[in-house]
């Protein structure tokens, strides 16, 4: 489907109200190819999966592509691992609820995460101590700079903290196809995050529906749903600083939520910083921080993407005077 002029507030969880010039959207990634190859598109180029992680400043000058290519297959298994393929276009949550169903295990506390398959390995999303590049196994691509399909192994993907290859790149004319999951056939659960086993049932066996429903429990008691609350999400990520830094701040903060990274490093809680920091009452227009988690800005109705970018502009600005950290977005801005 090729339309011009195109709102894109519903394709876009802050429901911001833009258009785009062009859009473009594909269920069959050959006819994605082939819309490359013919370049009858307008730049800039954006892929935009869910919209659950950018943020449109203005109306968008060029074409948005929108993959909607579906489909989950079994192509390789052994005794204890198997191997799922899962087009781009799926909803990352219906994939989870799949797997969850067939009994394979890893994936299950990165439930109701919004967004596409295809994102997920672009942002190696995480939650609840798991993150996907701990179970992609293959990241299958078009590459329309270059006219070829290509294929990346996990190692090749360079996956980090809500970034990869793809993420670094996301200039570049990069289509996720498809991605190969490497899913555990064996009974193996990640509950140490935070208090999953606390709204556990108590029992000695546990299921992964169990583990899944946990998961959502928490996530729908602590974010805001995006279909009546507009948001993307951690708007910030949580930085990491020096130890030495880590212990100064805590000298002043002596109740700071901070997880060890390496020897030298530590991850703060970016939501706990902003809440210590008063940050919770900062509004810009109808730009919010939300109540019950400081590190998700919220729209009240009618903002618009400037004031976002106002409001991210006076956090960053509140923090860095209190405590010297820089915060960097990990929403997209376009
Ligand atoms: P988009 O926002 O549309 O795009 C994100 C990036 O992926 C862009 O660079 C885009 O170009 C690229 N992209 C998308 N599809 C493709 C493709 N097929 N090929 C190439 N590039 C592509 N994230 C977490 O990690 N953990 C969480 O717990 C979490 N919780 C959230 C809770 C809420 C309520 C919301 C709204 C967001 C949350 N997020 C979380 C952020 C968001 O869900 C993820 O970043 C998600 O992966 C974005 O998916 P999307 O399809 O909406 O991507
Ligand atoms: N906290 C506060 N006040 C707040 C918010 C948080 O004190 O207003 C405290 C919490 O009590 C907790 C700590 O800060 O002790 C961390 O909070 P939480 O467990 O909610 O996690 P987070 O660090 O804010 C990260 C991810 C989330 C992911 C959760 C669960 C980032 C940027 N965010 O949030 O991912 O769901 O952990 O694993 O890493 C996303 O990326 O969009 C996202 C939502």
């Amino acid at each position: 489907m090729y339309s011009e002029q195109f709102s894109l507030q519903t394709y876009n969880t802050f429901g911001l109200d833009v258009t785009t010039h062009a859009f473009f959207e594909y269920s069959d990634m050959q006819k994605c190819i082939d819309f490359f190859r013919a370049q009858r598109y307008k730049k800039p180029i954006f892929i935009l999966g869910g919209g659950s992680n950018v943020l449109f400043t203005k109306d968008f000058p060029g074409t948005i592509i929108h993959p909607n290519n579906k489909g989950i297959r079994i192509v390789d298994e052994t005794q204890e691992t198997v191997f799922v393929s899962v087009a781009a276009g799926e909803v990352w949550d219906d994939f989870v609820a799949w797997v969850v169903e067939h009994n394979f295990y890893g994936i299950e506390n990165l439930s109701l995460i919004p967004g596409s398959v295809g994102a997920s390995a672009v942002q190696n999303i995480g939650a609840y101590g798991v993150e996907a590049k701990d179970f992609i196994h293959e990241v299958v691509f078009y590459d329309a700079d270059t006219d070829e399909m290509r294929s990346f192994s996990n190692e090749e993907c360079a996956f980090g903290y809500r970034s990869s290859f793809f993420k670094r790149r996301h200039d570049a004319l990069l289509c996720i196809s498809h991605l190969v999951f490497a899913l555990s056939k064996k009974e193996k659960y990640f509950l140490e995050y935070g208090n999953i086993k606390d709204v556990l049932p108590d029992s000695t066996s546990l299921s992964l529906i169990q583990v899944r429903n946990a998961i959502l429990f928490i996530r729908e008691t602590k974010l805001p749903n995006p279909e009546f609350i507009g948001n993307a999400g951690s708007f910030f990520k949580n930085p990491v600083v020096t130890k030495d830094k880590a212990d100064k701040i805590r000298e002043k903060f002596p109740h700071m939520v901070s997880f060890p990274v390496s020897e030298t490093e530590v991850k703060i809680a970016a939501g706990w910083l902003l809440d210590e920091l008063g940050c919770k009452t900062f509004r810009v227009g109808d730009a919010a921080v939300h109540e019950k988690q400081a590190l998700v800005l919220i729209n009240l109705g009618h903002a618009c993407g400037n004031d976002f970018v106002r409001l991210a502009e006076r956090i960053i600005q509140h923090v860095n005077s209190k405590v010297g950290i820089e915060l960097e977005p990990e929403v997209i801005f376009l």
